[in-house]
């Protein structure tokens, strides 16, 4: 037992002066603690906001140590596109943790570096391109349409609606249709067998944006099995808000996925047409049996599918979401896109997208300040230095674990005036308006599904305002706080839909 304790002790005594001999000219930062370096800091269940008050106190590249390894937060907008589009060579690779090895096994686009992440890169680009994007206007539409339609039978009785659950069912199917030609009902309570997928693709994307101390903390290394890491659970951290039991939900939905991926990739092998791909998984199916160099193989084609609908759909869906509370809080901004996207109707009480698209500017700029106030995935994905550099005077070592933060970037009082108020009309001022939107990240890894999520999210906000009045179930405002967790979701809420 002595020896036990010992050893332990010494292991705590070695990580501290490894903590300690910080790296030379490096960016300033909070003294870490043994073994878990800063990670005490981050313990209020929403980190972006812990993130934020360091970079308040050390500016717009600070360090810290998430346990042993070391990170770089980038907090503003210039220095984090000077790092991602400037030196992407160094700042564009993945930081893989132990846990999304585990979910996409090094074989998704996500969740890849080197030549898989570059021939996944490809497949997903040449399917995403703008003019792509906007041929799928029709599909995208009629999934809107037929959802709101079932709102609009469950809103004529009056009664305050959960829009939530159907905006989640608009972004599924949007990347369900594109995906696998397939959708699921729209109806409350009708289930089939994709509610199970869809739950299941909830459970793996709760986990994979809940932080896992296992993946950081030396100590834990050995036992860098997730069931362990689950048991020593580091609760008061607040970054893995798991048990146990959890744990067996995370390995059955990953389970749940993959069982009903299979599936469909089986149905599309056995009924392909090579000259007529029908959907994005025909499309990767073809790529991977043309492919020589043995690197894309069946794995690939089912953690990229997992992707497609894990990083679609809850993204998409916490935009409308949040512009749903937006709309009824600040119901001035409503009635102004109703007129704006009114002009544009034709006799039929239709209107051509495409044509109009450009000429949104209310609507668009009001889903940009829904982006900027609520940047959907607030510290993006975690980025690695793929070798060392000096950055802006920084040394920043090879391996290091790379923040980009949205959040503070959005909140950055030397570019928006009043930054913490929602205001659309901000962008009538050149400074604001000409700020990148930052949600998608930039460079080589910007989100690869950008120009289905503006489209798509476009199109809803138009198509809700145009046919309800989005209406709060009282005079009091919605409340606009997040809930806890590493991507910011609306707490739960009601709204009064009536038909225009
Ligand atoms: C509002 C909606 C969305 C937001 C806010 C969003 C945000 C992001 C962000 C911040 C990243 C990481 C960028 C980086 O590493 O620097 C990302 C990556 C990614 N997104 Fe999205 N995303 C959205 C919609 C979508 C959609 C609709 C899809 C696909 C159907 C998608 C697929 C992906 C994939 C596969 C990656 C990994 C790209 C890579 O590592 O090369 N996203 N997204």
């Amino acid at each position: 037992m002595d020896i036990i304790i010992a050893i332990i002790l010494c292991i705590i005594l070695i990580t501290f002066l490894h903590l300690k001999k910080r790296i030379p000219f490096s960016a300033p930062g909070p003294t870490p603690l043994p073994i878990i370096g800063n990670l005490h800091l981050i313990d209020k269940g929403k980190p972006q906001y812990a993130l934020h008050n360091l970079y308040l106190k050390y500016g717009n590249i600070y360090s810290l140590w998430m346990g042993s390894v070391y990170a770089v937060v980038l907090s503003e907008t210039d220095i984090i596109q000077d790092a991602l589009v400037n030196h992407s060579d160094v700042f564009s690779d993945r930081y893989i943790t132990p846990l999304s090895a585990i979910v996409g096994q090094l074989k998704d686009l996500g969740f890849s570096n080197g030549d898989t992440w570059s021939m996944c890169r490809a497949i997903w680009a040449s399917a995403f391109t703008r003019s792509k994007v906007l041929q799928m206007e029709k599909t995208l539409t009629n999934n809107i349409i037929k959802c709101l339609d079932v709102i609009e039978k469950e809103s004529e009785s009056g009664e305050p609606v959960n829009i939530r659950y159907y905006v989640k069912k608009i972004a599924f199917n949007a990347v369900f249709q594109l995906l696998l030609s397939n959708e699921a009902p729209y109806e409350l309570g009708k289930s089939n067998d994709l509610d199970d997928l869809i739950h299941a693709t909830d459970e793996v994307a709760k986990w994979m944006s809940h932080g896992n101390p296992g993946d950081f903390i030396p100590l834990l290394k050995p036992f860098s099995n997730v069931k362990i890491i689950c048991i020593l659970n580091f609760k008061k951290l607040n970054l893995l808000i798991s048990t146990p039991i959890q744990f067996t939900n995370l390995q059955n939905a990953i389970d749940c996925v993959n069982r009903h991926l299979n599936k469909y990739i089986q149905e599309h092998k056995d009924t392909i047409d090579p000259n007529n791909p029908r959907n994005f998984m025909d499309n990767f199916i073809l790529e991977v049996e043309n492919h020589k160099e043995g690197i894309l193989d069946d794995v690939c084609i089912l953690k990229n599918s997992s992707d497609f609908i894990i990083a679609g759909t809850d993204t998409t869906a916490s935009t409308i979401d949040w512009s749903i509370v937006f709309l009824a809080n600040y119901p001035e901004y409503q009635e102004m896109i109703h007129k704006e996207i009114t002009i544009f109707e034709n006799g039929n009480n239709e209107f051509n997208f495409t044509n109009m698209r450009t000429s949104l500017h209310i609507t668009q700029n009001f889903i940009k300040e829904v982006w900027r106030l609520r940047p959907i995935v607030p510290l993006s994905l975690p980025h690695r230095t793929s070798k060392e550099i000096v950055f802006h005077d920084y040394f920043i070592p090879k391996d290091t674990l790379i923040f980009t933060n949205f959040f503070s970037a959005s909140l950055n009082e030397k570019i928006w005036k009043d930054p913490y108020v929602f205001n659309p009309m901000r962008y009538s001022n050149k400074v604001e308006a000409s700020q990148p939107t930052l949600v998608f990240g930039f460079g080589p890894r910007k989100c690869v599904g950008n120009n289905l999520a503006e489209v798509n999210i476009l199109l809803a906000i138009a198509h809700i305002v145009k046919r309800f009045k989005i209406e709060r179930v009282s005079d009091e405002m919605i409340d606009e706080n997040v809930q806890i967790g590493l991507t910011m979701d609306t707490l739960p809420y009601k709204v009064i839909v009536t038909k225009r």
